[in-house]
């Protein structure tokens, strides 16, 4: 829990930090890394990263492993140490509070400081290495690619595709991003699967999202992954989120991708309220998305 992680990183010294950088760095060349070469990461003495190592693995922050040698890598608590470390010296975040979700592959939390964000934490690639890893326990890491690095890859992306799209698509506001985080605004309500709309309510809410849809491709992105869990539905109006697989306009399979998002949509309001969604074809209205004309589903009723 990060509410963990967040009280441990107060605790912290700097050079458990230091300790938790020398790892990181460590593992760009190998997954586990071999407890005699660390020294050469950490820039402290053998002795001194030692009692570092114990003190962070006594709190969960790294992870150990005999192999042919005595290897620790970041357990994901650690590289989430390093980034909160991070956004607490920028001003960025002030304090860890409540979860605010858990997707398949990331860790969402509120997070305070002027005023109230959400931080997530990309997990990508962390239990598929692990387990990639224990099929062949390997050593020779000849084609390593740390999990370190596929979550800050989306998070990256992710936070790219934000600041792309913010303010002419309604998306989270991008605060800040380091590693495999990043730090948005909230979003405005509770997600389009939790909400219940009113009869009179549906069309509009529809008509919304399909125009966010439009503005998102004229900025030149396709979501990829729409769906009624990563839209947001509240007072002031909607708003679309977890963009990492987002593709832009010019992929080659970004029609096909466009469709599937539109037809996702569409079959999600049709099952949910089937006397107010009018029965139109999800290849037309996604035609009418991509050529930026799309205005209303009653258009294609
Ligand atoms: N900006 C935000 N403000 C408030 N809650 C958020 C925010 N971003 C995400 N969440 C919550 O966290 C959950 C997971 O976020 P998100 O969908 O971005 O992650 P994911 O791991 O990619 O999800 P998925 O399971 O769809 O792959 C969301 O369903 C939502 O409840
Ligand atoms: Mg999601």
């Amino acid at each position: 829990m990060v509410e963990n992680v967040a009280s441990t990183v107060a605790e912290l010294e700097p050079e458990d930090f230091y300790l938790l950088s020398g790892l990181e760095q460590g593992m760009r060349f190998s997954e586990w890394v071999d407890r005699e070469k660390l020294p050469e990461f950490t820039e402290m003495t053998p002795e001194e990263t030692d009692y570092r190592l114990n003190r962070c693995a006594d709190r969960d922050l790294v992870e150990g492993k005999t192999i042919q040698y005595d290897g620790y890598r970041l357990a994901f608590e650690g590289y989430d140490a390093l980034a909160l470390h991070t956004f607490a010296e920028r001003d960025t975040v002030a304090g860890v509070g409540a979860p605010l979700g858990v997707g398949k592959e990331s860790d969402v939390y509120e997070v305070s400081s002027y005023r109230s964000f959400a931080l997530k934490f990309h997990r990508e690639g962390y239990t598929e290495f692990r387990e990639v890893m224990q099929e062949r326990d390997y050593t020779a890491d000849r084609d390593h690619v740390s999990w370190l690095y596929t979550a800050r890859k989306a998070a990256e992306r992710e936070f790219e595709t934000l600041e792309a799209l913010y303010p002419d698509v309604s998306v989270p506001r991008p605060v800040d991003h380091n590693r495999h985080a990043i730090v948005m605004e909230k979003l405005p309500g509770p997600e389009l699967a939790d909400a219940r709309l009113e009869s009179q309510q549906v069309v509009g809410v529809l008509d919304l999202i399909l125009r966010e849809v439009t503005t998102a491709c004229r900025v030149g992105y396709v979501h990829a992954d729409l769906s009624e869990y990563n839209v947001a539905v509240g007072e002031e109006g909607v708003a679309i989120f977890d963009w990492p697989q987002s593709v832009p306009t010019d992929h080659e399979n970004a029609s096909e991708l466009l469709e599937r998002d539109v037809a996702n949509l569409l079959g999600y309001f049709s099952r949910k309220y089937p006397r107010e969604t009018p029965d139109v074809d999800p290849e037309r209205v996604a035609d009418a998305v991509e050529r930026g004309e799309f205005d209303s589903v009653e258009a294609f009723a």
